[in-house]
């Protein structure tokens, strides 16, 4: 492992420390699902990952499913933990694989979590939500990805690498990563415990084949935004609806459980705030500028300003007043 890869393998990592953080969360503890709920057919309320949604769905994800968008959408909800702040995982390797990647001695962690993926879930080819300093808050995660593929914000991004480590094996569930670029042939890491995958997940695209062994489950095809897993055994899961209706059992042995890790080297001390109105300036100028625009883009772009400037100019209201006379 060198410091300039874009991946570490770490192989001494141990499945049951995993395992063991897995085991750490109470009975009873309840994972909720990702991303934003849509009526069929219509436009969704947020545009949550934009950057990523729309593509998914046109390629019908990895597997170049035909199912109907919902279905697909819902079969790339996985669920998370929220952060968790006391941690029972020996994290030195990793540490030691970040500020190798990082080419820094000093890395602290960003975010500790605990992902699942249930039979017939899969996860969207995607770049994570790149980081930066001194950013506005609010500003959506598409553009936040927008941003860092754009190139124009590098003296406020703060690079973040990505620890992905399994504590037991599953069924389907490759993760896929583009290491040498879009462009090329993505590296194939099946599901395999022990392995911590470090990358730098902001800037590489990665998805998640389908989980099996029930790879067609409709029961995946239907989980919506407020669905939860919730773990009720030491071998057994509750998938529940958003009113706590058990829509199905699942076996501990058949979920994807992966540990999410991630670390940054520590901020400079002094970084110019930027506003989300400089944001989208400075990505207009650009695109008017660098980027050789069709029409029709020409005219969404027209749209999306009309959108910013409805939402942020307190333009005043007014009755018609007659003419003087
Ligand atoms: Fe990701």
């Amino acid at each position: 492992m060198d410091a300039s890869s874009s991946l570490a393998d770490v192989a001494a990592i141990d499945p049951a420390d995993v395992d063991g953080l897995v085991d750490h969360l109470p009975l009873g503890s309840r994972l909720f699902t990702t991303g934003s709920d849509r009526s069929a057919g219509k436009a969704e309320s947020s545009p949550g990952r934009l950057d990523s949604f729309h593509h998914y769905l046109d390629r019908g994800g990895l597997h170049g499913s035909r199912e109907h968008p919902r279905a697909l959408e819902a079969r790339s909800r996985y669920f998370k933990t929220s952060p968790l702040v006391v941690s029972t995982l020996r994290e030195e390797q990793l540490a030691r694989g970040a500020a190798l990647l990082l080419g820094t001695d000093d890395v602290i962690r960003t975010v500790l979590r605990v992902n699942i993926l249930i039979p017939g879930q899969e996860l969207a080819v995607h770049t994570d939500v790149a980081q930066f300093d001194g950013l506005a808050p609010r500003v959506p995660e598409w553009l936040r990805v927008v941003m860092h593929w754009s190139g124009l914000f590098e003296e406020h991004r703060v690079r973040v690498i990505n620890a992905i480590a399994l504590g037991k094996a599953c069924v389907g569930g490759d993760l896929l990563a583009w290491l040498d670029g879009p462009a090329e042939e993505p590296t194939i890491m099946p599901a395999l415990p022990g392995r911590a995958v470090l990358f730098d997940s902001d800037s590489t695209f990665h998805g998640v084949t389908r989980v099996g062994p029930d790879f067609r489950s409709c029961t995946a095809a239907k989980v919506r935004t407020g669905h939860s897993l919730e773990r009720v055994s030491r071998d057994e899961w509750e998938l529940k609806d958003a009113d706590q209706s058990i829509l199905q059992t699942v076996a501990h042995d058949e979920l994807r459980i992966t540990i999410m890790w991630k670390a940054r080297a520590p901020l400079p001390l002094v970084r110019e705030p930027i506003s989300l109105q400089q944001i989208l300036e400075r990505i207009r100028a650009d695109l008017q500028t660098s980027h050789s625009l069709t029409p029709n883009q020409q005219a969404i772009l027209a749209d999306f300003a009309r959108v910013c400037a409805d939402a942020y100019v307190p333009l005043p209201v007014w009755k018609p007043r007659p003419f003087s006379s």
